[in-house]
């Protein structure tokens, strides 16, 4: 087995007493990029900055391409970018200025940091800008920096706390074409959101984190399946046929308006079986006189997903691994 880029074992954290973290245990493949989500406050910032080092009291082990994080910090700093959440610059500095001096200081060679510091800023769109004052910049621009600093050195793992917060759609879609592309380059990154439909079509796998606890990993399509929302179709008639007790054949069917029928499947249905729900219904009203005005299928989205797994375990239940 290759050793992973992350390995958190049995990780806690309390602040005055309160437990913020508890028993936090996952890791991360090579190249794999690894969406870390959770509502507020669930603990993503407070693992992260252990990650990166800047919490150094807790309870369990952090290891990064096998190099302990409490025992070989330097070591385990050099392999590592990290962007905060909040990127704190020396705002009296220009943003070339700013960059280079934190490519010093890790230790990012003279000539090298010229060149990548260019191409970055050349990637981000931030070209023009690179004379420009931190302070002067927008939120947005100063989270491309932050983003910068983070890859200046070309870590083996890179982290991002919550890099999508604050962007513009092009930018965050330009943030997410740059995760793409330096976990096929073999970077391994790791980023967190309180949005579970950020992650969409760029995360390999994605860890839930809520209330300091991991309560599921695995991909996207493993976490829909586990939630196991049920599809809706609304049915309204224009003129109703004869007979409408084909609904319930279907599903839970309950008329919510005259003439406006909502019809829960249960569980999961294969795309099939939603079409032959939806032929048969189109079928039998034709059959029994009636008209239709309207056929409209809902899916959970992620976001519904989400916000229906945080609500369960509020309630109690939780998932396994
Ligand atoms: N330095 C700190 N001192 C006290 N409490 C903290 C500190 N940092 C974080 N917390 C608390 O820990 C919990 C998790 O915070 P955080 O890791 O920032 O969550 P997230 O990033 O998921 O929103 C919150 O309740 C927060 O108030
Ligand atoms: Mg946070």
């Amino acid at each position: 087995m290759t050793t992973p880029v992350l390995e958190l074992k049995g990780v806690s954290k309390s602040f005055y007493g309160q437990k913020v973290l508890s028993d936090v245990t996952f890791s991360i493949s090579p190249g794999e990029v690894f969406g870390y989500i959770g509502p507020n406050g669930a603990g993503k910032s407070t693992t992260l900055k252990i990650l990166a080092g800047l919490i150094t009291q807790y309870d369990g082990s952090v290891t990064i391409a096998g190099t302990d994080v409490k025992r070989e910090p330097a070591r385990a700093h050099a392999l590592i970018g990290f962007m905060p959440q909040a990127c704190g610059f020396q705002n009296w500095r220009t943003v070339e200025s700013a960059l280079d001096s934190l490519g010093d200081l890790s230790g990012v060679p003279a000539d090298t940091r010229k060149r990548r510091i260019a191409e970055l800023l050349e990637r981000f769109k931030l070209a023009d800008a690179r004379t420009k004052k931190v302070k002067d910049l927008s939120g947005g621009m100063t989270q491309k920096l932050g983003l910068i600093q983070a890859l200046l050195h070309e870590p083996r793992l890179l982290v991002l706390d919550e890099p999508l917060e604050g962007l513009d759609p092009p930018s965050r879609q330009l943030l997410k074409d740059v995760i793409r592309e330096r976990s096929n380059a073999g970077t391994t990154v790791l980023f967190s959101s309180h949005i579970l439909s950020d992650v969409e079509n760029v995360a390999d796998r994605v860890g839930i984190l809520n209330q300091g606890q991991v309560e599921s990993t695995g991909s996207i399509r493993d976490l829909t399946r586990m939630f196991d929302l049920p599809t809706e179709i609304d049915v309204d008639f224009s003129s109703p046929p004869g007979d409408t007790s084909f609904l319930a054949a279907a599903g839970k069917a309950v008329e919510r308006k005259p003439g406006e029928w909502r019809v829960t499947l249960a569980g999961k249905p294969a795309p099939d079986a939603v079409d032959e729900v939806i032929h048969a219904l189109v079928e039998r009203t034709l059959a029994g006189g009636g008209r239709l005005r309207k056929i409209a299928v809902t899916e959970p989205g992620l976001d519904d997903l989400f916000a229906h797994y945080i609500n369960r375990s509020e309630h109690g239940a939780r998932h396994g691994q």
